[in-house]
């Protein structure tokens, strides 16, 4: 094994910069309008269901592919088992992290873009028709969105290039904290607006009659992207770890924050949407357009516009953190270049690789292939067809290759227990992979 390989600073580091990984605007942006347009509590309720009987169990083994393999996301595969192809599990993840970095650093930016806006005032103009237009003239723009996409990218290449210690855990440690205390004022703020009941009922009260097979795949998707399943992010992430790091512990405690802070995201958008009369599956807007309103009409918005912004950049850029760090560990070791020049070399690529997905909305509305643009393209390849489809190898690979002993072994190595493992195998061999099958046929309209 490589001794020197970075390592975690602390054991609470491991688990902020994953569940900082886990957090994101799958969370805060998408979460909200995708269970909206879904029907609401019902979608929360299967989303819940997906997150721990297919996100739990996966997680947990490829924490375990890491930590065995010392080495990043490919590598580790072919660590445990050399002479099968499994390999191709860890670069398939590889090619969904850069896929997913390319029009992640796009709406990251908008949210840096945004709170910018609050910061300075500029935001809360106090003519609410406007938010519409000045959010469809900013994305439509031929040059502001790259410039903001740009300087994200900045941000996440400075950090992820100081290593995993003094970049990732470092900053980890001081951006998650802060995120939960935003998340929190804002709650309390939301909960106590008159009328918030209404919203807290469409939001937590379940009904199954809007439920379709779509809503179902939804709820999928919606699990794999926000756990951030299937990329390779455990695998490196599980890398930097000590042999007595507790993994069904912290995958645990994982999938919970990830939940949690998708509820408080409900939380704190659907009262607000219900108290001020607006459509709760307005869709991707959503957090653009309403939220500037809503804000408009609340006391103390201004401020409470800066927070929320700055919340959900925080949040996503937590997690493009690990979307390069992904890529940049398998540049740097299979390259053998130095972490700076990898770093530079990947954010880069993804800029220019992502710049089709900025100009999307704007000078490329109109350039699409069977009716998706560039921006529909990469997210609809590697979320909704790439990650199940890597799903779908982790589980063989835990299940059939590398073998659930072998797993247990490794999770049991410093004599942690691996609670309920029957249950695991049994999930991992064939619930998951059947799951898997019949989701991934339907997404591409097989069936
Ligand atoms: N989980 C992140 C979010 O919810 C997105 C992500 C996907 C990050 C895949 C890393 C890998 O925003």
């Amino acid at each position: 094994m490589n001794n020197s390989r970075e390592q975690w600073g602390t054991r609470l580091g491991f688990m902020l910069a994953a569940a900082g990984s886990a957090i994101g605007l799958g969370n805060i942006w998408r979460f909200p309008f995708v269970a909206g347009e879904g029907g609401g509590g019902a979608f929360v309720l299967i989303y819940l269901g997906f997150a721990l009987l297919i996100g739990l169990p996966l997680m947990i083994g490829e924490i375990a592919v890491g930590r065995k393999g010392q080495a990043n996301a490919m590598e580790s595969y072919q660590a445990i088992l050399p002479e099968r192809p499994w390999y191709v599990t860890g670069f398939i993840g590889i090619v969904i992290n850069f896929m997913v970095l390319c029009f992640y650093s796009v709406v990251a930016g908008w949210t840096l873009y945004y709170f910018v806006l609050a910061l300075t005032g500029r935001l809360l103009t106090g003519e609410e028709a406007r938010y519409g237009e000045l959010f469809g003239q900013f994305i439509s723009s031929p040059s502001a969105p790259v410039i903001w996409q740009a300087l994200l990218m900045v941000i996440v290449i400075l950090i992820v290039a100081r290593g995993v210690k003094q970049g990732i855990e470092r900053w980890n440690n001081i951006l998650m904290p802060s995120l939960f205390v935003l998340l929190l004022v804002l709650t309390i703020r939301s909960l106590t607006l008159p009328g918030s009941g209404e919203g807290l009922a469409f939001f937590l009260k379940p009904d199954f009659s809007s439920v379709t097979p779509s809503v179902v795949l939804a709820a999928l998707g919606q699990a794999f992207f926000s756990l951030s399943l299937a990329t390779g992010v455990y695998v490196t992430y599980g890398s930097y770890c000590r042999a007595n790091t507790h993994i069904p512990g912290n995958a645990g405690g994982i999938v919970f924050f990830d939940v949690l802070v998708a509820i408080i995201a409900g939380l704190i958008i659907f009262p607000a949407v219900f108290h001020f009369g607006i459509d709760p599956a307005r869709g991707p807007d959503l957090v653009f357009v309403t939220f500037p309103a809503i804000f408009e009409r609340m006391v103390l918005g201004g401020v409470f516009a800066v927070l929320f912004f700055f919340c959900i950049f925080l949040a996503a850029l937590t997690s493009a953190i690990s979307l390069l760090e992904v890529v940049v560990a398998y540049v740097r070791e299979c390259w053998a270049l130095h972490r700076l020049t990898a770093t530079w070399l990947t954010g880069a690529a993804a800029f220019v690789v992502g710049l089709p997905c900025a100009l999307s909305f704007g000078p490329l509305a109109g350039v699409t292939l069977l009716d998706r643009t560039a921006f529909d393209w990469f997210d609809f390849l590697a979320a909704s067809v790439l990650m199940p489809f890597a799903g779908l190898l982790l589980a063989l690979f835990l299940g059939w290759g590398w073998k659930p002993e072998q797993v247990k072994a490794e999770v049991e190595r410093e004599g942690v227990r691996f609670p309920l493992f029957t249950l695991w195998r049994f999930l991992i061999r064939y619930v998951i992979p059947a799951a898997l099958v019949i989701i991934l046929l339907q997404s591409v309209g097989v069936i």
